[in-house]
């Protein structure tokens, strides 16, 4: 059945395992070059507030690969610019689409747009999710052999969207996840309420980069100035230079530890030139799967 997909707490365990063997089947079914129809006839609208490169590209992609029609747009080019309200384009877009991805600044806007639409929305990044990388991530890092229940992931930087989701993603998997970040930027507290809420993953907040990346077998970053917070980073840079991953506090993680980061990075400043393009960096094949994971999570919104 279509189902919107707005945060990470609407999927369980089961919901994240599925996602996750449709993708591994997604890559085999492309690789033997049968075409796959789950979106005939759909024809999905993409709202992008904010710039993507990834999350735009492998959507529109994936779209045309399960056979649908993905029609991009952002406000300047429509009357949300112009101040219609988002109540009256999502009934409208409605009207004419299967379904909606979005990417948009404040959470609530999406919560807003789905409150009024009739059809099934995706979450392609707020000031508070990013649920679409996280699942892809995940399938990333069961395809590096890493055990979901059980493995340790250290989140080093800014108490973002990205980190956020992890944190969720970690409560409802089970995983462990120690989350470094200054003191002033840690996760958002509701999140952080949640996640523990659901009694599964072991989660820490810290101040200290070099204890939560002890023997952790994934470090992960994202970038110190999100979208939307660029009057900020200036002093945001100064703050955040001991939250770097760079090879020291890599060698302080366990030897064999995957490094990832959502992109784009900002090279020698959230992670270092050696380590992102290291041999522990797997963050290209990462930014990959976001085709493979996106088409799993087309069918789970969009298909009938
Ligand atoms: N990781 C990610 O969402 O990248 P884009 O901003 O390029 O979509
Ligand atoms: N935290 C970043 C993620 C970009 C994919 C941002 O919101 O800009």
């Amino acid at each position: 059945m279509p189902r919107s997909l707005l945060s990470i707490f609407d999927l369980d365990k089961k919901d994240i395992e599925k996602l996750i063997n449709r993708s591994f089947k997604l890559r085999t079914l492309k690789k033997s070059g049968k075409s796959i129809n789950t979106l005939k006839r759909k024809s999905v609208g993409m709202i992008f507030e904010k710039l993507s490169t990834r999350t735009r590209i492998s959507f529109e992609v994936g779209i045309n690969e399960l056979g649908g029609q993905a029609l991009y747009t952002n406000p300047a080019d429509m009357q949300l610019g112009r101040g219609e309200t988002i109540a009256d384009t999502a009934r409208v877009m409605s009207s004419y689409l299967d379904g909606v991805i979005i990417r948009t600044y404040d959470h609530e806007r999406i919560i807003e747009f789905e409150r009024n639409a009739t059809v099934p929305i995706i979450n392609a990044l707020t000031n508070i999710e990013h649920p679409c990388q996280i699942i892809s991530d995940l399938f990333t890092l069961k395809d590096k052999g890493l055990d979901l229940e059980r493995m340790k992931l250290a989140y080093i930087g800014d108490g973002n969207n990205v980190a956020n989701t992890l944190i969720g993603a970690a409560g409802i998997m089970g995983f462990q996840i120690s989350v470094s970040t200054p003191k002033g930027f840690e996760p958002d507290k509701n999140v952080l309420k949640e996640a523990k809420n659901l009694k599964n993953g072991k989660i820490q907040i810290s101040n200290n980069p070099k204890q939560a990346v002890k023997n952790a077998d994934v470090l992960y970053t994202d970038v110190w100035i999100s979208m939307g917070q660029e009057n900020d980073s200036r002093k945001k840079e100064q703050i955040f230079k001991p939250y770097q991953i760079n090879r020291a506090l890599l060698s302080k993680a366990r030897p064999k530890a995957l490094v990832m980061h959502c992109l784009p990075a900002h090279r020698g400043k959230e992670i270092s030139d050696e380590v992102v393009d290291g041999p522990n960096s797997i963050v290209f094949e990462q930014a990959a799967n976001r085709l493979i994971v996106g088409k799993a999570i087309l069918e789970m919104c969009f298909s009938d």
